[in-house]
């Protein structure tokens, strides 16, 4: 079992460094961690913010630990050295075309949230996100029309495209409630329309599956009003981008919630993937012990799960983070003063006790 770790720059270091004190307590048998520099650190050290090493490191492994990229101190640099470059290569070379973005009310946390507390105790849902295609990966440009000058961006998606994402999002709710929610706008985008019809043929592989279809304006709608609604959602790039934000804000702090980014290479465990918490590399409090580590220690619970098997584990991680928080171990971002070591301290005496 390989694990691969770019913790990369902000504070990627000082929350995957907690993660890796959960891993070190779980004590897995058989587990090599290789190292890799990501982002404006490799920049400096290699001249490029996702060297090959670092690459042939993920493609060596069975799943990456990923911290954060991101330095201001790298703004003027062009676009394909810019720290970000890092993340967004690792998505491509490595063929990583699905986001899953759990997100789940925390007890005791429901303040936090942009909803009423009755509403956010209800959210349990996860959203899975087509990374690799849609409107961001089109043809685009500018031309000069008659109203001036007018960019363009094209969107699309072809059936295998789309296939591919259902499956996953298909295998995602088998292991949920057995509810998937389709989101598109499939009453004006012929790209939608091929969409439905797509996940409408891949339902029938699933038929213990309960799929409901939904426009996207509608579902931003519902999401702020009944998330509880929701079990499984599958929907395209551009939208997937902004209800996945939406539905984190409806959790509570940006410091709490995990990704996956999986794509179809098996591996002896699972399905190999990348895992990083939601947020960037927070130059504001960079350095100062003030970040939380939950998603980062979240992230490698889902690690645990969908890429090494270790499903007891992943939902230990998970009860240790819960108890901590019913505890009312709270860094700055809740409203407490838990420094990032001491939030890690406490994750990590949790765990021994379940
Ligand atoms: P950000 O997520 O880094 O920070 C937003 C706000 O949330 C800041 O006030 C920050 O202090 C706070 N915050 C974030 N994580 C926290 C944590 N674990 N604990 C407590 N507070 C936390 O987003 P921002 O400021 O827009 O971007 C900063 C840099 O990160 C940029 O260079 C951006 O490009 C990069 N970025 C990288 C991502 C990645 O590596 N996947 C994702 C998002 C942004
Ligand atoms: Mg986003």
């Amino acid at each position: 079992m390989k694990i691969a770790v770019f913790a990369g720059d902000g504070i990627g270091p000082e929350v995957t460094a907690q993660a890796l004190r959960v891993l070190d307590e779980l004590a897995l048998p058989g587990l090599t961690l290789l190292e890799g520099d990501v982002g404006a650190v490799a920049y400096r050290r290699h001249g490029h913010p996702l060297p090959q090493e670092t690459l042939q490191m993920a493609c060596a492994a069975d799943a990456v630990l990923f911290g954060a990229v991101g330095d201001f101190t790298c703004d003027d640099l062009p676009r394909d050295l810019r720290p970000e470059q890092a993340i967004l290569g690792l998505r491509s070379e490595l063929g990583l075309f699905a986001n899953l973005r759990p997100a789940a009310g925390f007890p005791g946390l429901e303040h936090l949230s942009s909803l009423k507390p009755e509403v956010a105790r209800s959210i349990d849902l996860l959203v899975v996100r087509e990374l690799n295609g849609d409107v961001y990966f089109g043809d685009k440009g500018e031309r000069v029309s008659d109203g001036g000058r007018e960019g363009w961006d094209s969107m699309s998606y072809n059936e295998a495209e789309v296939s591919r994402i259902a499956h996953t999002a298909f295998r995602a709710a088998m292991g949920r409630n057995k509810r998937l929610t389709s989101v598109d706008k499939a009453n004006v985008l012929e790209t939608s329309r091929i969409w439905r019809e797509t996940i409408i043929e891949v339902a029938k592989d699933y038929p213990e599956v309960e799929l409901d279809h939904m426009y996207v304006d509608n579902a931003a709608m519902q999401l702020v009003k009944s998330p509880g609604q929701f079990d499984t959602i599958v929907t395209g790039n551009l939208f997937g981008d902004i209800l996945s934000d939406q539905a984190s804000a409806c959790v509570g702090s940006i410091g709490l919630l995990a990704s996956a980014s999986l794509g179809e290479r098996q591996t002896d465990y699972g399905t190999f993937g990348l895992y990083e918490p939601i947020h960037g590399s927070a130059p504001d409090i960079a350095g100062e012990g003030k970040a939380n580590p939950v998603a980062a220690a979240l992230s490698l619970a889902m690690l645990l799960r969908h890429s090494l098997g270790r499903e007891e584990d992943a939902a230990r991680i998970e009860r240790a983070v819960e108890g901590i928080l019913a505890d009312g171990v709270f860094g700055g971002d809740l409203g407490g003063s838990a420094s990032t070591g001491e939030i890690g301290d406490a994750i990590v005496r949790k765990l021994v006790t379940i």
